[in-house]
């Protein structure tokens, strides 16, 4: 297609786990479109231009083949496709704040002010900007304001367009989502705005789960959805915590609860908690909102839920200290797993990196497997980098080990010779399973001390 044949030129700033894959989404389905993906990092936008991907997501490489180079684009030019673009989706990193005030609760700005800046500096004609980072609520109207103070006449439309994917399905979920959520001022500038990103998804996505609202209604349940989510987890594994004291079984009860068609059978594994770039952040961001509007105790109520998944996080490895005779010093540790969860090599406040972290502290010998995560792993774990080894081999990393803690969900830990495992360890063995997916009577059987998540422990002493 020539370029002058598109029908409109999308940009989208921020070319991440969410930039990429929604703009490689929306560029197959919508060939009449000029997809366009900018970002600062050079070396991002090279790996996105090649085969091997920046990021590893299921289905993606397929997607990106099919409309790379036809519509499109990966890109550092920034001022000029700024310029000629009529959509531009902001897509930018949005951390925890981590100096002066809100530190370790609200949301890390500068990315998203200075993208601001960047639009309003190159852009000549009105524009509709989208906001598809996850933001504080009443961010789009402090946009809206810094790009409207300008001196050209141009006019703004800032709109909400949160993103729900979750790594390792994120194609799946773009290409068939429960919703899409567009969020807009109410008048009729900003309706005829929000009509045009409708339009965009409505090329693949049945109307009906297109989901309009005002903007702050939109930005807030973003957030509320991360919260809810993160609650399940939160909620599973305290209840793991007291499975293990009375012997009940959390898989059993999750069932059981599941079962409520009210309250449905979704996210309830137990596990050794949550992970994740957005869940901890987008709490705590919700947190700094209520305390900000003197919502003390709503504020307190989601605390808890970050608070319940450091304490499942610390629980997990007291268990390996107690476990193992309460010294770890020098005790060879294979962690089966860093990413965050299977199917991404995302290690972004991965339980794994911090059970590996508390292990080192302890002085254990860590060994550190993942099938896709271990580049990111070893990036994070710099500072650890004389003592831990990163072994890509399950059967290598468990070789002399005194234990293994599983923490990632891989298929491929499932069907490993458990039995190969446990001959080549040191005795006794011992299996954690911070996930709950391996076969406990089996590995009892071949020898090994089972101590699951919220199940009765199978263990060869008394
Ligand atoms: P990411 O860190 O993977 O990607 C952000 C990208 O933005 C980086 O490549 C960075 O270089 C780029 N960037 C930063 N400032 C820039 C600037 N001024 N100009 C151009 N590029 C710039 O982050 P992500 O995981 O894609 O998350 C992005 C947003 O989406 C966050 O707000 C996050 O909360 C939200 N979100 C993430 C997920 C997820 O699964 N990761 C899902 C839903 C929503
Ligand atoms: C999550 C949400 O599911 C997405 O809807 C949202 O868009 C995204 O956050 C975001 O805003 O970034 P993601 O973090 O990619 O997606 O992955 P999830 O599948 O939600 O898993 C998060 C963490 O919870 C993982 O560590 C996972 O292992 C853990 N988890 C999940 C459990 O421990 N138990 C469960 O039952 C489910």
């Amino acid at each position: 297609m020539a370029a002058s044949s598109y029908t409109k030129n999308i940009l989208c700033i921020g070319a991440g786990y969410v930039g990429g894959p929604t703009m490689a989404m929306i560029a197959a389905r919508c060939p009449q479109y000029k997809v366009t993906v900018v970002d600062i990092n050079a070396e991002r936008i090279a790996a996105w231009q090649s085969d091997k991907l920046p990021i590893f997501e299921p289905g993606l490489l397929n997607v990106v083949k099919e409309a790379r180079g036809r519509n499109l684009f990966f890109t550092t030019e920034m001022e000029q496709n700024i310029h000629d673009a009529d959509i531009i989706f902001v897509s930018v990193n949005t951390p925890t704040k981590t100096f002066g005030e809100g530190a370790g609760k609200t949301a890390d700005l500068q990315h998203w002010e200075k993208t601001a800046r960047q639009i309003l500096k190159a852009s000549e004609s009105d524009k509709i900007i989208v906001e598809k980072s996850t933001l504080p609520v009443k961010t789009a109207q402090a946009m809206e304001r810094i790009l409207n103070s300008n001196d050209k006449g141009i006019v703004f439309d800032v709109l909400s367009n949160p993103e729900f994917l979750a790594e390792g399905t994120a194609m799946a979920d773009l290409a068939n989502p429960d919703r899409v959520l567009i969020g807009s001022r109410t008048n009729e500038r900003g309706i005829k705005a929000r009509q045009e990103v409708v339009d965009i998804y409505a090329n693949w996505i049945p109307r009906e789960r297109i989901l309009t609202s005002d903007v702050w209604s939109s930005e807030l349940s973003k957030l509320v959805a991360n919260a809810f989510l993160a609650q399940r987890i939160s909620s599973i594994n305290a209840i793991s915590a007291l499975c293990e004291k009375t012997d009940a079984d959390v898989a059993e009860v999750a069932r059981a609860v599941g079962r409520d068609s009210r309250i449905g059978p979704k996210f309830l594994n137990a596990s050794v908690g949550f992970g994740g770039s957005c869940f901890q952040k987008d709490i705590l961001n919700l947190v700094y909102i209520c305390e900000s509007y003197g919502l003390t105790e709503v504020a307190d109520y989601w605390e808890n839920v970050v608070k319940i998944n450091d304490y499942q996080r610390r629980r997990f490895v007291g268990t390996i200290r107690r476990v193992l005779f309460n010294t770890l010093v020098g005790k060879r540790i294979a962690l089966f797993g860093a990413a965050f969860k299977a199917d991404t090599s995302d290690t972004r406040e991965s339980p794994a990196l911090y059970v590996a972290e508390q292990l080192l502290e302890e002085r254990a010998a860590v060994v550190l497997c993942d099938p896709q995560a271990l580049a990111n792993a070893k990036h994070d774990l710099a500072r650890y980098a004389e003592r831990i080894e990163f072994e890509p081999d399950p059967y290598r990393a468990a070789q002399g080990a005194h234990a293994i803690a599983l923490l990632t969900e891989w298929s491929q830990f499932k069907v490993l010779d458990y039995a190969r495992i446990f001959d080549s360890m040191e005795k006794p063995a011992f299996v954690f399973d911070g996930r709950n997916i391996l076969d406990h009577q089996a590995l009892y059987e071949i020898g090994f001390n089972v101590y699951p998540i919220g199940k009765p422990k199978l263990s060869h002493f008394a």
